[in-house]
Formats: structure tokens, sequence, C-alpha cells
């Protein structure tokens, strides 16, 4: 299948108006999509969907001919990709022909020679640099980090997760790349992260979660906020499908 990309000067041209995720309910509910340059977090539990939530939005991306790139720190690539390859959304041509980069952080730790368990502030700078050079290189106008739980962990202090993830934002934003990243937070907790501090920084919050109904886990989809847009913070009842991926719908108040 042959997607189209728009160039301007040997570059992706940059998307006008709102950066469309593909997920129609999301799409609806920001009125088009993610603003621009934005950090969305995502905070979710385990099982949630929210590497298969941010997969779905870079695919769809990269079929609009936007390069994405997903920095994975919780799954080993290989297994990242056969979760993938069981939904029709995915198509491997695009990790293929470089449109989706998929790379493991912690190979670009240890390729910097940073200590796997702490980082220093010198460590920290010196992983921003790689992430903003990489971006800028491969031209990606979308990104993941799945997740910057496992990120933050590294980092000793939160203050220094504030600096890391304020100028990890601030430099995506200037290159016009929309990201998401991912949170992990405990089942059924009312939490966005784990440090209590990445939520400040993000420009939106996109909530995952669960309810249980009859013996019945649903999960549940919620924008908690997005700066800058009038948006409803209506729950959904989130399925995931090998046919669709994710797929939202109001979620009935019975179900509640
Ligand atoms: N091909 C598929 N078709 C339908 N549902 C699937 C398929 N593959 C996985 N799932 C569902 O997606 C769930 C996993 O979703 P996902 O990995 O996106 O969650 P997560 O929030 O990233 O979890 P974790 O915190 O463990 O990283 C599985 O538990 C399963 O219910
Ligand atoms: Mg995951």
């Amino acid at each position: 299948m042959n997607y189209e990309t728009e160039v301007v000067d040997g570059r992706v041209a940059t998307e006008n108006g709102p950066c469309k995720t593909g997920i129609e309910e999301l799409d609806k509910g920001l009125g088009g999509g993610i603003s621009l340059g934005s950090a969305v977090l995502m905070p979710g539990s385990s099982g949630s969907g929210k590497t298969t939530l941010c997969m779905q939005f870079l695919i769809n991306g990269a079929k609009q001919g936007k390069r994405g790139i997903f920095f994975t720190a919780t799954e080993p690539l290989f297994k990242l990709t056969k979760n993938m390859e069981g939904f029709s959304f995915y198509d491997k041509k695009l990790i293929e022909s470089g449109m989706i980069n998929l790379i493991d952080l912690r190979i670009i730790s240890e390729r910097l020679g940073l200590d796997m368990e702490k980082y220093t502030a010198e460590d920290a700078s010196a992983l921003l640099d790689v992430l903003r050079d990489i971006v800028d290189e491969l031209d990606v106008k979308r990104l993941v980090i799945d997740s910057v739980t496992a990120l933050c962990y590294r980092l000793q202090t939160k203050e220094m997760i504030r600096d890391f993830v304020f100028k990890l934002g601030s430099s995506l934003a200037a290159m016009n790349c929309t990201s998401i990243f991912t949170s992990e937070v405990p089942p059924q907790v009312f939490q966005y992260s784990q440090y209590g501090v990445e939520e400040f920084i993000a420009d939106g919050i996109i909530m995952l979660g669960d309810i249980e109904r009859k013996g019945d886990l649903i999960r549940t989809f919620q924008i908690i906020k997005m700066r800058g847009i009038a948006h409803h913070r209506t729950k959904f009842a989130m399925n995931i499908s090998s046919k669709n991926g994710i797929e939202l719908a109001p979620l009935l108040k019975s179900q509640e």
C-alpha cells in the first residue's frame, strides 16, 4: 500500500491544523485532533491499552505521511511487534520503510554508556540531546515514549523529572512533533503519574482505566485536560479488537 507524503524543502510538510489521531471519538472530542506539538500524558493501569492506542496513533499518522517514532522502555521490540501483528491496522511495511521507527530506550542508554539504574544530571542531559537529535534527523512528527514512568524511574529527584520532561516537551513542540508519554498507574485509582509531577508539565492528559461491572472489567477512556481546547470530559467505554484496534463508545450510565 502506498501512502502519500507532502515534502517541502526536503522535509515532511508541517501538518496544518490539529494532529489527527485517526481514533474517531478522540478526534471528535478535541475538535479535530491533538494540538500540534503538544505533549500528552497517557496514564493507565496494566493492560488498559496504552501501547495499542499509541501504536495506532503512530500508524495512522504514518498513513498520512507523518513519520513516527516509538521509544519502548517496557517491552522488548520483538514482543512489541509480535503483539501488534494481531491488529489489522498494523502495517509491517511502515516499519520496514522507516515511516515508523521502533527504538528500545535501553539500547540508547547502553550506547551512551549510562548507568541502567540511575541517571545523573549529565546522563539525563546526554539522553535528552540524543532524543532531540533523532527527532530532528529523522524529521519525526509523532513520538511515543512507552513509558515515561520507566524513564523517570532512573531520574533521582522530582526536580530532575520535572526538568527532563519539561525540556523534552519544549524541544518536541519547537519541532512541531506531537507526542504521547504513557504513564503507569495502579488499577482503579484516580492517579495520573507515579511521581506526581509529570501531569503538570504535560499539555494534555488522556486517562485509560477500567471499571468492574458484574464481574467484567470494562476499559475506560477519558480526556482529562487538553490545554487550549474546549473539550468534554465524558468517560467512554474503550474496546480493543483485532479488526478495528481502539474503539470508543459513550459509557452507558448503567455501566458505571
Ligand atoms: N489482537 C488483539 N485483539 C484484541 N485485543 C487485543 C489484541 N492484542 C491485545 N489485545 C488486548 O490488549 C491488551 C493489552 O493492551 P496493551 O498492551 O496496549 O496495554 P498496556 O496498557 O500497554 O499494558 P501494559 O501496562 O502491560 O504495558 C491485552 O490484555 C488484550 O486484552
Ligand atoms: Mg504497554
